[in-house]
């Protein structure tokens, strides 16, 4: 078997990322976007660390059925991977992707409750963000990763993800840059101007703030740019910010921010809360789907009346607001500042005194509640994908909260955080996949854990 060869494969699990894994002359193969199931003529197209990443050329028998995806991108852009499925046979195979995650790290869960479904399937995203690339003669391009390559661009047409507002505005900006005939950002030589397009579409007030990251500002070509795209949009765009990064860093986020529009934050409401999210705040990308997650963590929490919450990574009080309506006190914790300073806002603006928030970094809080025995009935956590920091772990078993909820966005580190709390004396009663992500192989887990008589300090 060599790279260029064809084979055929039978895909047999997926891995943590969700690509199709089969096993040819007791080799790995990872083919993406394959699932279970499928027979596949694959096209072996490398060989990384002794494993074989192929692609279908012809799906002989299909593991499940492929339907036509809506979007015309499909297959060349890095964001959807199962447009081609049915939603319902999306959610099975997440939902046994998760089950399998968990059950390698050989725990079990009390009960496994049925995946919740995203009340939408398209335009369900609340944030985009569109890098700028160079066409041919260095026309400015907009779009979204060519999948598998970080450095490649495409000129996106129209998305599903988000909103038919954000891909007029993705059109406009594209179309301006290429009249005034301002300069992309080149990753090797660090010259030019336009880097990314970060759009935020409230899906529940209907407020859209736009975020032109650039290299350098004031800039009157950026000012030109941006007084085109509000002609084309009018009052559609509420708050627009310009950013300034003029790091080597590919990230869209800068050293200055510049209000043109607004205040710098744009207001969205998740069940009956209002959040303002400014341009470095977190917030679930998926709002209405994010109100099933919050309504099922306050009902896994359980009866709060007489409980003190402490909320990790709390962002702009997403969760902890919405556990703070059902008791006494909840203090979230958070590491970016302003994400703190947006969730202050959000308690004021909602009337929620029994909710404080805090910038600092989970594991020094930690650390500090220990040595001070402070005790809280219910601690929440809800990282970043890599999951937790071992401190974390750590800090939270010296505290030994009677009951724990992990929220998770990715199920491998879950699974081996989870190993470590059920070592250290919880058990896990509840585990509920919650999908936030359609035509991905991404979904939320919420677990809920109790101390144990086996848990020592
Ligand atoms: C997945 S988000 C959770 C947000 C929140 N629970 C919600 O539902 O909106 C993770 C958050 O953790 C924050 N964060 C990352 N590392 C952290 C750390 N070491 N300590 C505290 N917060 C951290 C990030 O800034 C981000 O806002």
């Amino acid at each position: 078997m060599k790279r260029g060869e064809h084979i055929t494969l039978d895909i047999e699990r997926l891995n943590a990322k969700g690509d199709g894994v089969g096993v040819c002359d007791g080799r790995e193969v990872v083919v993406p976007r394959a699932v279970p199931g499928d027979r596949a003529l694959v096209y072996l197209r490398r060989k990384r660390k002794g494993r074989f990443e192929g692609v279908v050329d012809d799906l002989i028998e299909p593991g499940v059925e492929r339907i036509d995806p809506a979007c015309v991108h499909f297959g060349v852009c890095g964001g959807c991977r199962w447009q081609d499925i049915e939603y319902d046979d999306q959610l099975k195979i997440k939902e046994s992707l998760v089950h399998r995650l968990v059950a390698e790290q050989d725990l079990t869960a009390g009960s496994w409750r049925p995946i919740l479904p995203s009340p939408q399937q398209n335009f369900y995203r609340n944030k985009m963000e569109f890098s700028f690339g160079s066409g041919p003669d260095g026309v400015p391009q907009l779009g979204l990763h060519m999948r598998g390559r970080y450095n490649r661009v495409f000129d996106l047409e129209t998305c599903w993800l988000q909103s038919e507002v954000s891909n007029r505005i993705v059109d406009s900006v594209r179309s301006h840059a290429t009249r005034l005939k301002l300069p992309v950002y080149d990753l090797r030589s660090h010259e030019g101007l336009l880097r990314f397009l970060v759009v935020r579409d409230a899906k529940r007030t209907g407020e859209v703030m736009v975020n032109l990251v650039v290299s350098s500002y004031p800039h009157d070509g950026v000012d030109d740019l941006l007084a085109s795209v509000f002609e084309d949009l009018g009052r559609q765009i509420t708050s627009c910010i310009v950013t300034k990064h003029s790091g080597l860093a590919q990230v869209a986020i800068g050293e200055e921010e510049f209000h043109i529009r607004g205040d710098g934050h744009m207001w969205e409401r998740c069940g009956d809360i209002e959040y303002a999210i400014s341009s470095r705040s977190f917030f679930q990308t998926n709002t209405l789907a994010a109100e099933r997650l919050y309504e099922t963590v306050c009902e896994l929490a359980g009866d709060l009346t007489q409980s003190d919450v402490l909320d990790l990574y709390a962002g702009t009080g997403g969760m902890s607001l919405h556990l703070a309506q059902h008791a006494r006190s909840v203090i979230g914790v958070e590491s970016v500042s302003e994400a703190v300073v947006d969730a202050r806002r959000n308690a004021e603006r909602n009337e929620i005194g029994n909710c404080r928030f805090v910038s600092a970094l989970a594991e020094d809080l930690l650390a500090d509640a220990t040595a001070e025995e402070r005790r809280y009935d219910l601690v929440v956590v809800d990282p970043p994908r890599a999951g937790l920091h071992k401190k974390v772990i750590q800090g939270i078993l010296d505290l030994g909260p009677d009951r724990f909820l992990y929220v998770s966005c990715n199920a491998e580190s879950l699974a081996q955080d989870l190993a470590e709390f059920v070592s250290g004396g919880y058990e896990i009663q509840v585990a509920q996949p919650v999908d936030l992500f359609p035509h991905t192989p991404h979904c939320e887990v919420i677990t809920s854990l109790i101390r144990t008589p086996s848990w020592q300090r």
